[in-house]
């Protein structure tokens, strides 16, 4: 029995999120002679720079410092897997709003009026933006991704009925609460950078590189984050390195913080995809073959492009079996901001393809989509090898789907909403209903992330320090985590002081991303604690002539026949004793192996599912939508905190809602991103939850071997919300001749939900 995992326990900085005290970043005491920077941005896109007079920037009042691409002693560069982004332009802008150079003054105020004052002298290049125009003029980062699978058309034309279609969809501003910020300090030991990121280890090396010094000189720490959602996985660099630079030049403590505009025009956003789908299929609705290409906007430079686009590829079928078929992934290279990570990293994009492909056969052969949906998913027998070569093991959704329609009532509520529409005459109102599936593969696809390290020190007084690689961004690692490590050595989770993460205290690790920062870190803290528990053991039965074991639970240790003793004692005899009361875990993944040359192997330890109903309503005059019902039956293994996962689902399934509803981002010819404020930017807020909003987890031990046989949890729900998009086209429907469904584009905003209804009732004629 366990007494601290599988148990809810709350958030541990809740008290503090909710009353607006949890420091971040930018909350830290400012030291008494801190500098605050400011980037000046390129007014123009792609171009040519002539002349760059910052002579009225070095003029301006407070300013002590400005740098160049120039002054960087080492590496100008900000690109963490391909060198390719220039930390500040260097002869050429990418793309609109690159930070040209940056200012260091006494007041943010000051440097943020001195960015403004410098004069460019420019020649504009010609610029590719969308990914429309840079298919078209083959621009691409790198090669195509292409998986095969039998002679797909062949089995196309062989297949009763065929469909083609072409999809967009739309990127994603991840609109963290808090925006980018960064705290570089000089100290005796080197740089101390506090930066709000997912991935200090990566900071600690591009710091180094930019400033020729080594990787022991530098120290990234942070505490916590305010939202991140993979927009802080690479992002946070350039800030934290351009204040290291300052820090470096004059001494002095270096505070930098994006303004919200700054952020949303200087850092990626989720990638934009257009996706052109053929699938045959037989008059059941059983795919028979798949031609898809999904091509996506990258940005000027790679930043972690191949990795979102390989994932996309992984879940181009979300949970489908195609016998044959061809899928072709497409890099393209623009002259916009570089896209980077967030929730789903490509998955999400991938899954539109196969879920439109689905509702298209549903409709051309007048079933419900349901059904269509379990004919095709992937069974354990004959249709069981997914594209990439991975045999699929643990696929729970023949059983979640069938129980998530039954506590649903979905049949019965489709069948209503069929006939309410039906005869809704001159009302304007619609409804749609729709039951989607998630499949997510569980593992960074770049192997060698797939590690993590662990400390922990137990004190004389028997208090425990914990720390490892992962970082909290309101996902409720760091209680997982201290649950697991209270869990292994029996005491309570009060009992276990969890701090921020930092690379002198645990080094080289991965960013906390794909979701598998419980799994990873988890673990090694599990390592770590059994370690101690072992010494504690070994010395403690020793030193009282015990034969057999010694269980450690609730803030005790005790013996078989009932004697025990509190933790606290035993410890401070093993400190006594000479026992090391500190020790380091290490895990890494088992099993995995991809071949990205071969586009081949088992990228993934396990997979998460899930499935969600949403049931919409349209107003066909005006557009507007609402979700007025989901429910939702999510996989997340033994849950290590039900509470958090439930948070999770919720959080990650309104993300999901607003990505595929109304946030749009919309750029200029030039590629400015024009919707960069809440004013023009909309995200979901609490009153475009659903009404009615019911979540169950479905219970069901990992097959794997992972942490007290838990699942990742942090981004598969944003997928669920897929489900939501598929009823709005639903109720489009409703206006299409019999046979068609609707090429409903993502984001459904009001305008692209009037302009399908166009469409529809033109096709209807
Ligand atoms: N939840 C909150 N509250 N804030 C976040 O920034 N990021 C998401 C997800 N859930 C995020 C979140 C993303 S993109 C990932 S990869 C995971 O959390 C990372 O944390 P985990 O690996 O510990 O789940
Ligand atoms: Mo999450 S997109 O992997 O940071």
């Amino acid at each position: 029995m366990t007494h601290v995992v599988h148990r809810p326990h709350p958030h541990d900085s809740g008290p503090l999120h909710v009353t607006g005290t949890a420091p971040y970043v930018d909350d830290l005491p400012t030291p008494a002679n801190a500098l605050h920077a400011c980037f000046g941005l390129a007014p123009v896109g792609h171009a040519t720079i002539d002349t760059l007079d910052l002579s009225a920037v070095w003029a301006a009042p407070g300013v002590v410092d400005v740098v160049t691409a120039a002054d960087i002693p080492g590496e100008n560069n900000a690109g963490p897997v391909i060198h390719d982004e220039p930390l500040l332009a260097d002869g050429t802008i990418l793309f609109p709003g690159q930070a040209l150079f940056c200012v260091f003054a006494e007041t943010r105020l000051a440097a943020r009026k001195a960015a403004r004052l410098f004069t460019l002298e420019s020649t504009e290049l010609p610029a590719l933006t969308t990914v429309d125009e840079a298919v078209e003029a083959h621009s691409f980062l790198h090669g195509p991704l292409v998986f095969e699978r039998g002679d797909v058309s062949k089995a196309i034309e062989d297949a009763d009925y065929s469909s083609s279609s072409r999809l967009y969809i739309g990127g994603q501003e991840h609109f963290y609460l808090e925006g980018q910020g960064s705290l570089a300090l000089p100290s005796a030991d080197g740089l101390h950078i506090i930066s709000s990121t997912q991935h200090p280890s990566e900071i600690q090396d591009l710091v180094a590189e930019a400033l020729n010094i080594s990787a022991a000189e530098v120290t990234v720490e942070v505490r916590r984050m305010g939202g991140a959602f993979g927009g802080k996985e690479t992002q946070a660099a350039p800030l934290s390195i351009i204040a290291a630079l300052g820090a470096n030049r004059t001494g002095r403590a270096v505070r930098f913080r994006l303004d919200r505009d700054d952020d949303f025009v200087l850092t990626g956003k989720r990638h934009d995809f257009r996706a052109d789908i053929r699938v045959g299929f037989d008059a059941s609705g059983l795919i028979k073959g798949v031609d898809g290409i999904l091509a996506s906007r990258c940005g000027y430079g790679h930043d972690l492009s191949r990795a979102i686009n390989d994932r996309a590829m992984f879940h181009a079928d979300n949970a489908y079996f195609y016998p044959a078929l061809e899928l072709t992934s497409l890099r393209a290279k623009t002259h916009t901001v570089s896209n980077t990570a967030f929730r789903g990293f490509g998955g999400p994009q991938g899954m539109m393809l196969a879920e439109r492909l689905v509702d298209k056969v549903a409709a051309a052969v007048h079933r419900d989509p349901l059904d269509v949906r379990l004919a095709n998913l992937y069974n354990e027998t004959d249709r069981s090898v997914t594209p990439y070569g991975m045999t699929i093991e643990d696929n729970v959704l023949p059983q979640l789907m069938p129980q998530l329609a039954e506590t649903s009532d979905y049949r019965a509520r489709r069948a209503a909403i069929i006939d309410a529409n039906a005869s809704a005459g001159r009302s304007p109102v619609r409804r749609g209903i729709a039951l989607t599936p998630v499949r997510f593969g569980i593992s960074f696809t770049t192997s060698f992330l797939n590690q993590a390290g662990a400390l922990i020190n137990i004190y004389k007084d028997g208090s425990i320090l914990l720390n490892h690689g992962g970082t909290e961004m309101g996902q409720g690692l760091f209680v997982k985590v201290a649950q697991v490590a209270a869990e292994v050595l029996g005491v309570g989770l009060d009992d276990v002081k969890i701090s921020s993460t930092r690379t002198d205290k645990v080094p080289n690790t991965s960013a906390t991303a794909a979701s598998s920062g419980s799994d990873l870190n988890g673990w090694a803290a599990k390592l770590a604690a059994l370690e101690l528990r072992n010494r504690l053991t070994a010395f403690w039965c020793a030193e009282q002539g015990i034969d057999g074991g010694l269980t450690f639970a609730q803030g005790r240790v005790s013996t078989e026949d009932g004697q025990s003793w509190p933790f606290a004692e035993v410890v401070r005899a093993a400190y006594m004793g000479r026992v090391s009361l500190s020790a380091t875990g290490y895990y890494r993944t088992p099993k995995i192996d991809w071949d990205a040359k071969t586009g081949q192997g088992r990228p993934f330890l396990y997979f998460a599912y899930g499935a969600a109903v949403s049931e919409v309503e349209i107003d066909t005059l005006t557009g507007a939508n609402r979700v007025i019902r989901a429910d939702i039956l999510h996989d997340v293994g033994r849950s290590l905190n039900p509470d958090i996962d439930h948070g999770q689902i919720e959080g990650g399934f309104v993300q999901g809602m607003g990505w595929l509803t109304m946030e749009e981002l919309v750029y200029s010819a030039r590629g400015d991103v024009l919707t960069h404020a809440p004013s023009t930017y909309k995200i979901p807020c609490a009153s475009d939850r659903p009404d009615v909003l019911n979540i169950d987890l479905f219970d069901n031990a990992n097959a794997e071997d992972t942490i007290f046989k838990s699942k990742a949890v942090g981004e598969p729900p944003l997928m669920l919300a897929i489900s939501v998009h598929s009823a709005l086209a639903h109720a489009v429907s409703s206006f299409s001749p019999r046979g068609r469904w609707p090429d409903l584009d993502a984001p459904a905003t009001a305008e692209e939900i009037l302009r399908t209804i166009a469409t529809e009732r033109t096709q209807a004629l």
